[in-house]
């Protein structure tokens, strides 16, 4: 039987080659749906078969008989995120079995595939739980879009999904919290059923990337803005039929300059394009949501602007804070101080930048 060590020690030995990106010959052209299998409107035969993948099934309980706004734009989230999820995972799984340059686990193998098969059942119920949420109450269902993933071998595309996982963990806390908001009671229990099962994910995930697979006792919130601006950065511009029905904001670009980020106390660089005819950026701050505490604001410092991008140094304050697991960032146009990540997002103008630790 394969041990817990041998599995870390071999994401060691996994090449971290870069290779050129093209697109797989999975989605020659970033197009990934319809499955084989149907998916994303499978047959009842074929949900049949999805269901013994993911080891389970849809809940077959009564489900509640009215949903606030608030809760569709939940389910339409929900659905955008999980069929993207099932996009990339299926694509990981023929990387995988295709032994694609920079795919090749040696003895992992048959262990990585089987558990990503388990993933991409998982997650298809998840889509098709919300997006026949969507159904039942009248709405259209979230169809796929086109897709263009950054990732060229095993360890970014493990570092990638452990990522998005994260923030999508972070992100359903805000959607339990809407739903709670607005009335929505009966839609809890099952969004906290497929929370610990992305936790159950995350935690492979980081094993393979030689982490402790628990990252943080609580983990890092987000709301469901940062999450939307996450989504739409994975998605060829311009291919989604119905992805703008979701009355969710797209924030400006952060990016997170700074590479290989360590566990310590030290500056990290950012950058962002510069706004139309703004130089001063004096009263922004660089915002931290790490874990379920308030907001931590920066100061932006050693600000420079050249051809359209602005660049700029702030503080990353692990030590004092314990920043480890995920930790989202923006830029508001206030200095707060903010209460929640909720109040974060309303001053945001770029975001999410996001640090793992
Ligand atoms: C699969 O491999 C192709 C070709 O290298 C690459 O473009 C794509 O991003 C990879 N996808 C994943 C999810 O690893």
């Amino acid at each position: 039987m394969r041990s817990i060590i041998s599995l870390a020690a071999f994401a060691a030995l996994v090449s971290a080659a870069p290779v050129d990106k093209r697109y797989s010959d999975f989605s020659p052209d970033g197009v990934y749906f319809p499955l084989d299998d149907g998916f994303p409107t499978p047959s009842a035969d074929q949900l049949q078969t999805i269901q013994k993948q993911a080891f389970g099934t849809l809940s077959n309980a009564q489900p509640p008989d009215k949903v606030s706004d608030e809760g569709i734009t939940n389910f339409q989230l929900v659905a955008a995120n999980e069929i993207l999820e099932v996009a990339y995972f299926t694509e990981l799984h023929y990387n995988v079995t295709n032994k694609a340059p920079g795919y090749d686990l040696g003895y992992a193998h048959q262990y990585v595939l089987d558990e990503l098969e388990a993933i991409i059942a998982q997650e298809k119920l998840h889509a098709l739980n919300a997006n026949g949420a969507l159904k039942k109450f009248g709405k259209d269902p979230i169809q796929p879009c086109k897709y263009s993933f950054p990732v060229t071998d095993f360890q970014s595309a493990i570092a990638l999904a452990a990522t998005f996982t994260d923030v999508v963990m972070g992100t359903l806390q805000d959607v339990i919290q809407q739903f709670a908001l607005n009335g929505d009671t009966g839609f809890v229990r099952g969004v906290a059923a497929s929370l610990g099962n992305e936790g159950e994910q995350e935690g492979f995930f980081r094993l393979i990337l030689n982490k402790r697979p628990s990252s943080q006792p609580f983990l890092t919130t987000s709301v469901r803005d940062f999450a939307f601006t996450a989504i739409n950065g994975l998605i060829v511009p311009g291919s989604c039929p119905n992805i703008d029905s979701i009355p969710l904001k797209i924030f400006k670009p952060l990016t997170v300059v700074t590479q290989n980020i360590q566990a310590v106390t030290q500056n990290i660089e950012y950058s962002f394009p510069q706004l139309d005819g703004v130089n001063d950026y004096s009263a922004y701050a660089l915002v931290l949501i790490n874990g379920q505490n308030k907001p931590i604001v920066e100061p932006l410092t050693n600000v420079a602007i050249e051809n359209g991008v602005v660049t700029f140094d702030a503080a990353f304050p692990f030590d004092e804070n314990n920043l480890n697991g995920l930790t989202i960032t923006a830029v508001t146009n206030t200095q707060g101080p903010f209460a929640t990540a909720g109040d974060v997002a309303k001053a945001a103008v770029f975001g999410p930048g996001v640090i793992e630790t």
